[in-house]
């Protein structure tokens, strides 16, 4: 059966600055951290860079117009926090700000909803310089770029994300070091954590002073799923123990005000959290007018066993955990396929689950998908197309895993697919392809692989087919 979709639910798609615009050393843009990062040899596959990507800075006005014909009904991008501010503080560059209000210009000219996320990971290398996340004042810092963004694109821009995904700029910038700015350091991770709580208070704070109701907080997690092995008290323990420091680390400060008890009691060897000054509970106590999700995969945990690996090659795993969480004690394990070509594995009623679980708990707080996608090892034909039918499934699987979601009461708002176009996929560089369009790297043409054409036969109808 196929699934119609309700008119008001948004579909779009979700790109990165960072990881589509290049031109980073134009129009007075500053250095990022991912900048040096991948700029340092060993850290990014093959020494790739930002520095051109899909050259959207160049050829914004196209990219919407392809927007547009996808049927897009909004467009969730990021600002780069060194365009606007190149030391992270003081003076703003014009032109850079310059560049998203012409951006917004044209998705509003072309019927498409500008999503705007304050922050993808593009932290200004002198605020890392000066410390970075771990240091309190990256987040009031934080506070006063966002003044300058809602400042300068608030009247046109009715949706903010503060965030995007903190757990990885916290435990894979900080803990494991596979992200810029690659340190790893337990405490710093923690501190950095909370600074990113902090941070997004502030700025949530200038969202709804200055935009009142006409503004839409949200914020951006990866939230994590995460099965035991077994159903023994131990293997739920380290699913315990996996969602204190992954999920509810964000959740409780943003919704609930706290920290939870048992994440600072897992903590306790490696901090006594005491960057937490009064107050700023109140401040990250934001509420939200929709939380983002982005999904990808699950995970499966159980209690460690002498000896066993404690790493996945991707560094997503307990490589960002062990030094903290109950010291050594949480395994993961490999899954099943089928994987994506990120060896992730693909598993929709992970979704189903994810959605269904956060409308529980949190009852008022309306969701929308803010990305999910597939990269896999696309092919070129000889007919120039490509043809990505396991993108498809993905896609198709995942959607009517939402649907499922919203027919148990999941209050789902809608779903930004990642992503528009192939891209700069940080640590992977440009190797894993999640776009439904294909960049070719050498001449910059955007080709529609079979998943755009779906997608927008999708988008256009609001119906599912089975
Ligand atoms: C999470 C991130 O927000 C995005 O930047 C990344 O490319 C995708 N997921 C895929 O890994």
């Amino acid at each position: 059966m196929s699934r119609q979709f309700g008119a008001d639910f948004l579909w779009g798609a979700a790109t990165a600055s960072y990881q589509i615009e290049g031109a980073t050393r134009e129009d007075g843009r500053g250095p990022s951290i991912w900048d040096t990062f991948s700029a340092t040899p060993g850290k990014v596959v093959d020494g790739h860079t930002g520095a051109v990507a899909a050259d959207h800075y160049h050829r914004m006005p196209a990219d919407v117009a392809m927007m547009r014909e996808l049927g897009l009904g909004a467009y969730r991008f990021s600002l780069a926090w060194p365009r606007i501010q190149p030391t992270g503080a003081g003076a703003v560059e014009r032109r850079g700000l310059d560049f998203y209000s012409r951006l917004v210009d044209e998705l509003l000219a072309a019927g498409i909803e500008p999503i705007v996320t304050m922050y993808h990971w593009d932290l200004p290398q002198p605020l890392e310089d000066a410390g970075g996340w771990p240091a309190r004042d990256t987040a009031q810092r934080f506070g006063d770029y966002a003044e300058i963004v809602v400042d300068a694109l608030g009247d046109r821009v009715r949706r903010w994300t503060t965030l995007n995904e903190p757990w990885c700029s916290a435990f894979l910038g900080y803990g494991s070091g596979v992200h810029a700015p690659g340190r790893t350091e337990p405490a710093a991770a923690l501190a950095a954590v909370h600074h990113l709580n902090l941070g997004h208070g502030l700025a949530g704070r200038v969202v709804r002073e200055t935009l009142g109701e006409r503004g839409a907080l949200s914020l951006t997690l990866n939230l994590h799923v995460v099965r035991p092995d077994s159903d023994s008290a131990e293997d739920r323990d380290a699913v315990r123990q996996i969602d204190a420091v992954a999920n509810r680390s964000f959740l409780g400060p943003v919704l609930e005000g706290r920290y939870p008890a048992d994440l600072l009691e897992d903590t306790a060897a490696v901090t006594d959290w005491g960057f937490v000054r009064d107050g700023d509970l109140e401040i990250t106590h934001t509420g939200l007018d929709v939380l983002g999700v982005n999904y990808y995969s699950t995970q499966r945990v159980r209690h460690a066993q002498p000896g066993a690996p404690r790493s996945r090659a991707d560094g997503h795993g307990a490589s960002a955990y062990s030094p903290w969480v109950g010291a050594d004690d949480v395994e993961f394990l490999p899954l099943p396929g089928p994987h994506t070509a990120m060896g992730w594995n693909i598993d929709p009623s992970g979704m189903t689950e994810l959605l269904v679980g956060l409308a529980r708990t949190y009852p008022d707080v309306p969701l929308m998908i803010t990305e999910n996608g597939a990269a896999f090892d696309d092919v070129v034909s000889a007919d120039g197309a490509v043809h990505d039918p396991r993108r498809v499934a993905y896609l198709h699987d995942h959607i009517e895993a939402v649907g499922l979601a919203m027919d148990a009461g999941a209050d789902v708002r809608g779903y930004l697919l990642w992503s528009l176009m192939d891209n700069f996929e940080w640590a992977h560089g440009y190797h894993k392809r999640f776009g439904i369009v294909r960049i070719d790297y050498d001449t910059q043409a955007r080709i529609w692989k079979d998943s755009a054409a779906w997608y927008r036969q999708l988008v256009t109808t609001g119906q599912l087919p089975p």
